[in-house]
């Protein structure tokens, strides 16, 4: 079967067919129709909802919980002669909002969310249904520029996967590329690494200090910063910013937030998060990704 749009949710979904195994912790691939965004937009920090349920018809009127959907960030995409394929990341699944929620039978958690659990057991040539592409992904310049793209992999490894994709598109930009990882030891990443372009420069740091250090002397060259950290470091990078800039120029320090999300249009506020001005704003419309000084200052 081709990828196709579905008609019969309340908003209208995509199916799309599942074209590598599908796991826990890892991308996988998915064929869906082409054109879904223009080939030239940047995908890391856009998202899918994905529906974990095959319920239809009475099942589905009767049982909510299968419309709380999960999100699936966007790892990649080659286009095809008739469709493209999508590389998406299923998160190992030990956090999430739909987890224990009353909506799910007992028994059925394992510590893995319920729905991460129901996508990781779908078959190869399976069909997915999703909403989506959402959000406001990372912004790079036109001209080329040096980028520094900053991972916490121990914090969570799928900082890494969800702005994996920003490498190809800086370096196609005649861009420079530079990943600083921190991990809990060099044998962690050590399969992650050749996985990334030859002409992008890693540097690691698996303690504290050395990430501190590695730090500031990476974000005083970069003209660009892609972050996947956890809120609890914001305050870290912003002053390694400015300590390394006399102006912080918008945009310069790009944040991808970490926050459940569930409808993806801003309707239900379960993505709500405090921004630096003392308000908030909700991640999946206005973000995921952020300018770093807009959270905090
Ligand atoms: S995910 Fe529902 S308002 Fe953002």
């Amino acid at each position: 079967m081709m990828p196709t749009r579905s008609t019969e949710e309340p908003f209208p979904a995509l199916v799309g067919q599942i074209d590598s195994p599908v796991q826990l912790g890892l991308p996988f691939a998915l064929r869906l129709p082409s054109n879904l965004l223009p080939h030239w937009d940047i995908l890391a920090g856009r998202y899918f909802l994905a529906r974990c349920s095959d319920a239809v018809g009475v099942e589905r009127d009767s049982d909510w919980s299968i419309f709380l959907r999960c999100p699936l960030f966007v790892c990649g995409r080659q286009p095809r002669a008739q469709y493209d394929r999508w590389q998406l990341y299923l998160p190992t699944g030990t956090e999430g909002f739909a987890r224990g929620f009353p909506g799910f039978k007992k028994g059925q958690s394992s510590g893995v969310d319920i729905g991460f659990r129901w996508l990781a057991q779908r078959p190869l040539q399976g069909l997915l249904n999703l909403l989506g592409p959402f959000g406001n992904g990372f912004t790079l310049q036109a001209l080329a520029h040096n980028l520094l793209i900053l991972v916490d992999y121990a914090n969570d490894p799928a900082w890494f996967w969800r702005l994996f994709s920003l490498c190809e598109r800086a370096l196609d930009r005649g861009g420079r590329v530079t990943i600083l990882l921190r991990s809990t030891s060099e044998k962690e990443i050590a399969d992650l690494i050749p996985l990334l372009p030859v002409q992008v420069e890693v540097c690691t740091a698996t303690n504290e200090m050395d990430w501190q250090a590695q730090l500031l002397l990476t974000v005083g060259w970069a003209d660009r910063i892609c972050a996947g950290i956890p809120a609890s470091r914001y305050r870290e990078l912003l002053g390694a910013v400015q300590e390394t800039r006399f102006h912080v120029d918008k945009n310069f320090a790009q944040v991808l937030v970490r926050t459940d999300l569930l409808c993806g249009v801003g309707a239900c506020l379960v993505c709500a998060i405090p921004t630096a001005r003392g308000g908030v704003t909700r991640a999946c419309v206005h973000g995921p990704v952020f300018d770093l000084i807009a959270l905090v200052d």
